[in-house]
């Protein structure tokens, strides 16, 4: 959970996971509540959250909508994901508020693919896209993304897109910082060898890397006119050292 929202004070197993899903419930509510302001989406049968992760925001989508995918690269959060969503779910009938009910239709499924061939043009009402494009690894590749988000997104449909728009300027690393990258590097190596990430951790205290990619705003909304796309609506955000992000409402 801590890769997911990398919440410094929630490190090594402090997030709880009722908090954790609440916080995806939150940031849906309130942005949902600011695109029905704007008259999106103009259906609400099928959305789509792609990088989903644990399903954080899947699930809270699901409470707007008919059906909900997940999608993510990875297959272990897919596998936690589909875990985690069974444990949850209560009968329909006994749902406390803000939850979804038992059944209701919430896929997930790996994705490892450079675009969403398999989804027709416009075949989904809502797209999310949350703290997942700034770990592509070239301004291109998010470009190319965005293009398909857009290109699966429904006309009136509702794109909620966050884009890491600046990163602060590379520090040349020394004394204890360049010794904690040697160690990085070294530990980098040997997950590559085979080692498995615990033994690491214990032995090196090794994290895995975590590289970041930044599209500048102005770019961001060329790309998404040249894809057909308007943004409806953005909120930029300063975070601190130089890091910058927006959260976009984009529709069709
Ligand atoms: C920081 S997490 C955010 C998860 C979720 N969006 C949330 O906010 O709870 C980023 C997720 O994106 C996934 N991811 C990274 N690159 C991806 C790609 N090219 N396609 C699909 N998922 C990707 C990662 O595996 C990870 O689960």
């Amino acid at each position: 959970m801590w890769s997911i929202v990398t919440d410094r004070a929630k490190r090594d197993g402090g997030w709880d996971a009722d908090q954790f899903f609440a916080s995806g419930r939150a940031t849906i509510d309130e942005l949902w509540r600011v695109a029905d302001g704007l008259g999106l989406p103009a259906h609400r049968r099928r959305a789509l959250d792609l990088g989903c992760g644990l399903g954080r925001l899947t699930r809270a989508l699901a409470v707007h909508v008919d059906a909900v995918l997940g999608l993510d690269i990875s297959p272990s959060m897919i596998e936690q994901a589909q875990r985690l969503h069974a444990a949850g779910q209560v009968p329909a009938g006994q749902v406390p508020a803000g939850q979804v009910p038992a059944g209701q239709g919430v896929t997930f499924a790996v994705h490892d693919a450079d675009d969403l061939r398999g989804h027709p043009d416009g075949s989904f009402d809502v797209v999310c896209c949350l703290l997942v494009l700034q770990h592509l690894p070239s301004v291109q590749a998010i470009e190319g993304h965005l293009g398909e988000l857009v290109r699966v997104l429904a006309p009136g449909g509702l794109l909620m897109l966050q884009l890491t728009t600046a990163l602060p300027p590379p520090v040349q690393p020394r004394g204890l910082r360049a010794r904690l990258r040697l160690r990085t590097r070294l530990g980098t190596l040997l997950r590559a060898a085979g080692v498995g990430p615990a033994v690491l951790a214990r032995v090196l205290g090794w994290r895995p890397p975590m590289p970041m990619t930044a599209m500048p705003d102005e770019r961001a909304r060329a790309v998404l006119a040249a894809s057909g796309a308007r943004v409806a609506w953005a909120c930029p955000r300063d975070l601190g050292g130089g890091e910058r992000d927006c959260i976009y409402l984009v529709t069709r």
